[in-house]
């Protein structure tokens, strides 16, 4: 699995630590910055990562700004991307349990990286538990005229 990471100004501060967790862990990362707490767009990192789950390129995303928002908003954009903010342990689990999310989006200035990290190892331990969640998340692009979703 390749994960994409992405980050704002805002998000930086927990962009580090999560790429050491996925290093330790042995999951592969693209990390397509930003790399200072020098002011950018949130909109460009989260349209980079949100591309490279959209078209197959990595299987999941995290990204992190501020709050979280504008990086949910730009994300779930994109056709078979289903992004999940989360910043507690039980929504990151039910995010990945009955929405298969694969982007994860977290708001640095919310939570602490203790947590963040907590959300994140959550996240990655979680399966999918298909059946009728499955149907609905196939809704999901159906009804918003995305055509057919990414297998
Ligand atoms: C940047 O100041 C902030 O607006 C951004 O990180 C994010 O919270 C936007 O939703």
């Amino acid at each position: 699995m390749e994960v994409a990471l992405g980050c704002d100004h805002g998000g930086y501060a927990l962009k580090e630590p999560i790429r050491q967790y996925l290093a330790s862990k042995g999951i592969s990362c693209r990390d397509v910055g930003t790399d200072s707490e020098d002011s950018v767009d949130y909109p460009v990192y989260g349209m980079k990562v949100a591309q490279l789950v959209s078209s197959g390129g990595c299987q999941r995303g995290i990204l992190i700004c501020g709050s979280g928002i504008g990086m949910s908003i730009v994300a779930n954009r994109l056709a078979g991307v289903r992004a999940a903010l989360c910043h507690d342990i039980y929504t990151a689990r039910l995010s990945r349990q009955h929405n298969d999310a694969n982007v994860l989006v977290l708001g640095a200035r919310v939570i602490g990286p203790g947590l963040a990290l907590e959300i994140v190892k959550t996240w990655f331990e979680t399966g999918f538990e298909g059946g009728r969640h499955k149907r609905r998340i196939d809704l999901i692009d159906k009804l918003a005229g995305k055509g057919k979703p990414k297998a």
